[in-house]
């Protein structure tokens, strides 16, 4: 081989290498795009949210499969549903091209009575590594079909890919627990923080050390303020909140806060959103942000955008979150990458 033949083919190497899998393998974030993982498949992980271990991101959300379909006991507030399928993960270690690991945690067809059976709801599932335990504890949103259950369920496994095995489903401190994150502390302390009192209040609960119950203590915060899509985060010793306000499928404008201790007092700092739409959070729904690892001040906003006629096509919403005068904000990007940042 000669310089001349050798030139184009080290080209092609490179370009293979860049972009393995070809067009699945946008090199930016497109925000209501259809997100394709490295197998060609569009991502399905909804409601989702990130974890961070060992070098690798894995990425967890309801897997929605099937048809969408109308039930009776939703119909007064168009409450479409998929019939439920388990919680899929993804794999990544840039956060562009996602391995799908499979459902790591699947429905149970052959029990009518159990909570991840199709016909129930399964929802907002996150994931947090226990240091002391070597456990994934992964808590989600598990419901009746007709959302008055209202309950969470917990499941753990030994690998972040699973298998997760569900332990059970509680109604934290005796009330209602719908939509649903966690937030682990720098101290290893971890928190369920979810709609409570039928969506008209947001509790905050501290986890017992294995993070598998809820240790007693909690808060009730953003009283009468009917939140939803709850997410914390943390940044400059402060605590940071991202919720929606409670329209079904439908976008709403999002809100945020501010506190500087997880137990409150929080301050209402309004909506995040910045650009077309923001008033609507773009068409999403916030589920969740995370601190992009080794580098500073770099955190990534994830949102759904629901298509409640077609929840399956559902689409991801990822753009730059940053903090501007005190305030986290959050400006739409029609593509973008971690480039951005070092703007
Ligand atoms: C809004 C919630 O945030 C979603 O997780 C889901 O429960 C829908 N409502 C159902 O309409």
């Amino acid at each position: 081989m000669n310089a001349n033949t050798s030139k184009p083919l080290l080209l092609l190497a490179f370009l293979a290498l860049a972009t393995p899998g070809g067009a699945a393998d946008s090199l930016e974030f497109q925000p209501g795009e259809v997100w394709l993982d490295t197998s060609g498949k569009a991502i399905n992980a909804h409601g989702g949210g990130m974890l961070f271990h060992a070098g690798t991101y894995y990425w967890y959300g309801e897997n929605k499969e099937g048809r969408t379909w109308l039930p009776e006991s939703t119909k007064a507030w168009e409450g479409s549903r998929v019939d439920v399928t388990g919680v899929r993960c993804y794999s990544s270690q840039d956060l562009l091209r996602w391995k799908d690991e499979g459902l790591v945690l699947r429905a149970v067809p052959d029990d009518p009575a159990h909570d991840l059976h199709p016909s129930k709801v399964c929802e907002r599932p996150k994931v947090v590594f226990n240091a002391r335990t070597k456990k994934f504890v992964m808590w989600m949103h598990i419901d009746s079909e007709d959302y008055k259950a209202a309950r969470a369920g917990v499941a753990v496994a030994d690998s972040p890919t699973g298998p997760f095995r569900y332990v059970e489903s509680v109604r934290p401190e005796g009330q209602y627990s719908r939509d649903q994150t966690l937030f682990q502390d720098d101290d290893g302390k971890a928190y369920r923080i979810y709609s409570s009192e039928n969506n008209k209040t947001t509790y905050i609960s501290l986890l017992t050390d294995d993070y598998l119950k809820h240790s007693g203590k909690f808060a009730r915060v953003f009283e009468g303020r009917h939140m939803e899509a709850q997410v914390v985060f943390k940044h400059a010793g402060k605590y940071w909140f991202i919720a929606s306000g409670c329209t079904g499928w439908a976008p709403n404008t999002a809100r945020s806060a501010v506190a500087d201790s997880i137990w409150g007092p929080w301050t209402e700092l309004g909506n995040p959103c910045r650009g077309p739409e923001a008033e609507i959070t773009f068409r999403g729904q916030s589920t969740f942000v995370f601190p992009v690892a080794g580098r500073k001040d770099t955190f990534i906003f994830m949102a759904d955008r629901w298509n409640k006629t077609n929840l399956a096509d559902s689409r991801h919403l990822w753009l730059p979150l940053q903090f501007k005068d005190g305030r986290p904000v959050v400006e739409w990007r029609e593509k973008w990458n971690l480039s951005f940042f070092a703007h």
